[in-house]
């Protein structure tokens, strides 16, 4: 079982995220992090914990972290994910507890008490939490086996701005640390995931589950897609954090390249922008794979076939 920590501004594309790696025999969940992002903090961690109960695993350890960028103001998604962050189906109070102690401290403890090169990071939210970590213990950089984030863009440029895609936007210098620490990174960025989109075909499929997991999904789907097929004129919406969990399960729906990726935190008006040397034009040493295609079909494929498998 490869063992992984997800940090996580849910948001509902995080949320099934969650879902697919709780459904997921191969994944260790050791814990899950909430950063603010999408929504507030107090909404990122409990949205996490409703899922998790979703899920059907109340047993998760839920850790709430950072409340605030590094050094910028935080700016949050509401008018894409709604005013709760998971807007779409009625939620329920979650019951079970938010754990006490720092998600940050949880993350550097976790790493040190595992073998080194043992535990992955799947970052879906700004890199804050990961960043603070690495800033208040840098032995963990080599202990960490890879981290996986969703974040950046450059064929496909922004979405928050023209040069910035929203995780790498709301926490630029948060990006930065984490890019230059020489971790081993994989990067699905906007270039990949405006290829997976919740046509209204697949949000059918998502209901044709039959279980809870499956109906949240698509009433989830539906509510968050609105906002991308309107300013994209598509048939559904980007479905971003989940190919973070894909990725684990079959990386070969996936192909990308080994590249420099830097990131702006000079200029106001490309600030976030994740400048990518594609062509290898520059002398900067390649230090992330960056994703550009997938298999869709196989993608959702994969996402309902795990979805059935919760409650
Ligand atoms: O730009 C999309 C990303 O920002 C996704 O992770 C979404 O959940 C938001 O965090
Ligand atoms: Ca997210």
């Amino acid at each position: 079982m490869r063992k992984i920590i997800i940090d996580t501004d849910p948001g509902q594309d995080d949320a099934v995220a969650i879902l697919l790696a709780l459904a997921s025999s191969e994944l260790e969940v050791l814990g899950i992090t909430a950063v603010a992002g999408n929504v507030p903090l107090a909404l990122t961690q409990k949205n996490a914990r409703i899922i998790c109960e979703l899920a059907g695993r109340p047993d998760i350890k839920v850790f709430a972290g950072a409340e605030r960028p590094l050094v910028r103001e935080l700016v949050t998604a509401e008018y894409v994910h709604g005013k709760t962050g998971l807007n779409g189906p009625k939620w329920p109070e979650p019951k079970m507890p938010l754990q006490d102690g720092h998600a940050v401290r949880f993350i550097i403890d976790t790493l040190r008490d595992h073998d080194k090169g043992s535990v992955t990071l799947c970052v879906l939210g700004p890199l804050t939490n990961i960043a603070l970590a690495l800033v208040q213990a840098p032995d963990i950089a080599s202990r960490i086996q890879e981290i996986i984030l969703m974040g950046g863009g450059f064929f496909e440029g922004g979405n928050t701005t023209p040069a910035a895609e929203f995780n790498i936007y709301v926490d630029p210098h948060a990006a930065k640390t984490v890019f230059t620490a020489g971790i081993p990174l994989v990067i699905m960025p906007l270039d990949v995931t405006h290829k997976a989109l919740t046509t209204a075909k697949r949000i059918a499929a998502f209901r044709g589950i039959g279980n809870a997991a499956g109906k949240a999904t698509a009433e989830m789907m539906a509510f968050f897609e609105r906002f991308d097929e309107e300013k994209y004129g598509t048939d559904g919406g980007p479905l971003h954090d989940p190919n973070v969990i894909a990725y684990l399960l079959e990386p070969d729906i996936y192909k990308g390249r080994k590249v420099n990726v830097e990131v702006e935190t000079g200029s106001e008006l490309t600030m976030g922008m994740t400048v990518v040397d594609w062509w290898a034009v520059t002398d900067r040493a390649p230090n992330a794979l960056w994703i550009k295609d997938l298999d869709d079909d196989r993608f959702f494929g994969l996402l309902v076939a795990r979805l059935k498998t919760l409650p």
